[in-house]
C-alpha cells in the first residue's frame, strides 16, 4: 500500500493519539500474571500489541476487548506453554519482554516473527537470560528469532547493559521478579523507567540505586500482582509527528491531548525547544504511575541546527527519524550522534532515515553511530519514499512530504499499522479545511 502526501501550507487542530505502545505491551504481560480482572482503557490496537494479547491469551490469560478497552483475567501466575509458536509480527519490545517474563516459569515458548524481526539481534537478551538459568536460545542458532525459551528456576545477577535499552532492562527485571535474590541491572545511561513504574505501582520490590535497578526475586514462588484498572495516555512517539510537522509549517498550531510526559519518554521535546520551536505543555498531570499532559506547537519561530547526541539519545531514540525531518527546515546542520543503536531497529534507521531525507533532495551524510542532516534546503516533491517496512520511516517520510513542492509516494505504508493504524486519519483532521 502506498500513500500520495500533497504539500500543505500549515496544519491546524487538535489530536489524541492513541495508546502508549511501551505501556500496552507491558501492561499486557503484567496483567496476564495477575490473579484477577485488569480492564486496561486507551489499549493501543496496532498489530504490534494485538500480538501481545494473542501472545498471553496463548499462555492462559483471559483477553476481551472492545477496540481500546481491554480485560484481561490474570493466570495468577500459572502460565501454560502455548500449543505453537507465539507471533511477534515485528516487535523486538514484545519478543525481548516476554523471552524474560517467561524465562522464570515452567513453561516452553517459541517465540517468531516477521522478516525484520529476524534480522534484530536478541543475544542481547539471550545472554543475560542464560545466566539467570533459563534455557534461552536463538533456533537459527545466529542470535536471531525464532527464539526457545525453557523457563525454570533462576538466579539473580548483578549484569551492565552493554547498550542503553529500555528492552534488555526490562526482560531483566521481569525474569528477576520469580528468581532466587536480587536482578541488579546498571545502565549505561538512563533508558525509559515504564517497567520500574508499573512494577512500583503494582508493589513489587523494584528499586533504583544510582545507575543501576534492582528487583528482588520470589524464587519460583507466585507473585502477588494485583488487578487493576489502568489507564493508559498516548503515545509520545507518534505524538511526535504532529508536533514536528507543526514546528516545521509556518502559521500551524497543533495541539496533542492526554500525550504521556513520562521524562525518560520526551527528550525529543527538549530538542525541538532548543532548536527554536514554540512547544507548550499544558494540563499536566502526574497520575500515580505516569505523567500526562497536552501539548501544543505554534509554527513559525526560526529553527536551528543542533547537536543531539551524549545521554539523552535513549530518551529519544524512536523520534530521531522525525527530528531528522524538522532538522531539514531548520538553518545550519544538524548533528546527530552516539545513535548506533539506530541501526538495529525495525530497519537500519540511520540508512533508512538518510534515503527517506535524500529522495526528497536533502543533503544528508551518515556515519556509523548517526547523521549530518544540513537544513534549508528545498523538499523536492515528485519522487518516492520507501519506508522498507519501517513504520517510522514511513510516517517521517510523510511529514517530510507535507513541505515538500509537490506530492511524494510512500511506498509501502502496511507497517504503518504495527503502531499508528489511525496515522493518516490524524492528518486529515489536522489539514485546515478550504
Ligand atoms: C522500547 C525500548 C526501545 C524502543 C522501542 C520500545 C520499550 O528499545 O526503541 O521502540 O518499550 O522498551 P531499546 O530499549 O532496545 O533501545
Amino acid at each position: 500500500m502506498d500513500w500520495i502526501i500533497a504539500p500543505v501550507g500549515r496544519l491546524q487542530g487538535t489530536v489524541a493519539v492513541p495508546g502508549d505502545k511501551s505501556l500496552s505491551h507491558r501492561l499486557a504481560m503484567l496483567c496476564a500474571l495477575s490473579g484477577g480482572r485488569s480492564v486496561l482503557h486507551g489499549y493501543l490496537d496496532s498489530e504490534d500489541c494485538l500480538h501481545a494479547l494473542d501472545a498471553v491469551a496463548a499462555l492462559g490469560a483471559g483477553v476481551e476487548r472492545e477496540g481500546t478497552r481491554v480485560v484481561i483475567t490474570g493466570t495468577g501466575g500459572r502460565l501454560r506453554t502455548p500449543d505453537g509458536p507465539l507471533e511477534m509480527g515485528n516487535s523486538g519490545t514484545l519478543t525481548r519482554l516476554l523471552a524474560g517474563l517467561v524465562a522464570g516459569y515452567p513453561v516452553e515458548v517459541r517465540l517468531q516473527g516477521d522478516a525484520s524481526l529476524q534480522s534484530r539481534p536478541m543475544r542481547r537478551v539471550l545472554e543475560p537470560l542464560a545466566r539467570m538459568g533459563a534455557d534461552a536460545v536463538s533456533l537459527p542458532g545466529n542470535g536471531c528469532a525464532p527464539l526457545r525459551i525453557r523457563g525454570g528456576r533462576l538466579t539473580g545477577i548483578a549484569y551492565t547493559l552493554p547498550v542503553a535499552s529500555a528492552q534488555i532492562k526490562s526482560a531483566m527485571l521481569l525474569a528477576g521478579l520469580r528468581a532466587r535474590g536480587t536482578t541488579r541491572v546498571v545502565e549505561p545511561a538512563p533508558s525509559r523507567d515504564h517497567t520500574e513504574r508499573l512494577l512500583a505501582a503494582l508493589g513489587l520490590p523494584v528499586r533504583r540505586d544510582g545507575a543501576a535497578v534492582e528487583v528482588d526475586g520470589s524464587d519460583g514462588e507466585p507473585l502477588d500482582i494485583p488487578a487493576r484498572d489502568w489507564p493508559i495516555p498516548g503515545d509520545p512517539s507518534s505524538a511526535a509527528f504532529w508536533l514536528v510537522a507543526g514546528a516545521a509549517l509556518p502559521g500551524s498550531e497543533v495541539t496533542v491531548r492526554q500525550v504521556g510526559l513520562n521524562p525518560t519518554r520526551c527528550a525529543f521535546l527538549d530538542v525541538l525547544r532548543e532548536m527554536g520551536a514554540d512547544i507548550e505543555v499544558s494540563g499536566l498531570r502526574e497520575t500515580a504511575w505516569e505523567p500526562q499532559g497536552d501539548v501544543t506547537v505554534r509554527g513559525g519561530a526560526p529553527l536551528r541546527g543542533i547537536e543531539i547526541g551524549g545521554a539523552r539519545i535513549a530518551n529519544l531514540i524512536d523520534e530521531l527519524p522525525v527530528l531528522a525531518v524538522v532538522a531539514a527546515a531548520a538553518r545550519g546542520t544538524t548533528r546527530i550522534r552516539d545513535a548506533a543503536e539506530l541501526r538495529v531497529k525495525e530497519s537500519d534507521r540511520i540508512a533508512t532515515t538518510a534515503a527517506m531525507l535524500q529522495a526528497c533532495g536533502v543533503p544528508v551524510e551518515t556515519r556509523d553511530d548517526g547523521l549530518d542532516v544540513a537544513g534549508g534546503a528545498v523538499i523536492r516533491g515528485g519522487g518516492v519514499i520507501a519506508s522498507r517496512g519501517d513504520h517510522r520511516i514511513a510516517m517521517a517520510g510523510a511529514v517530510l512530504a507535507l513541505r515538500a513542492t509537490e506530492p511524494v509516494t510512500i511506498r509501502g505504508t502496511a507497517c504503518v499499522a504495527t503502531s499508528y493504524p489511525g496515522f493518516i486519519d490524524g492528518l486529515r483532521a489536522l489539514r485546515p479545511m478550504g
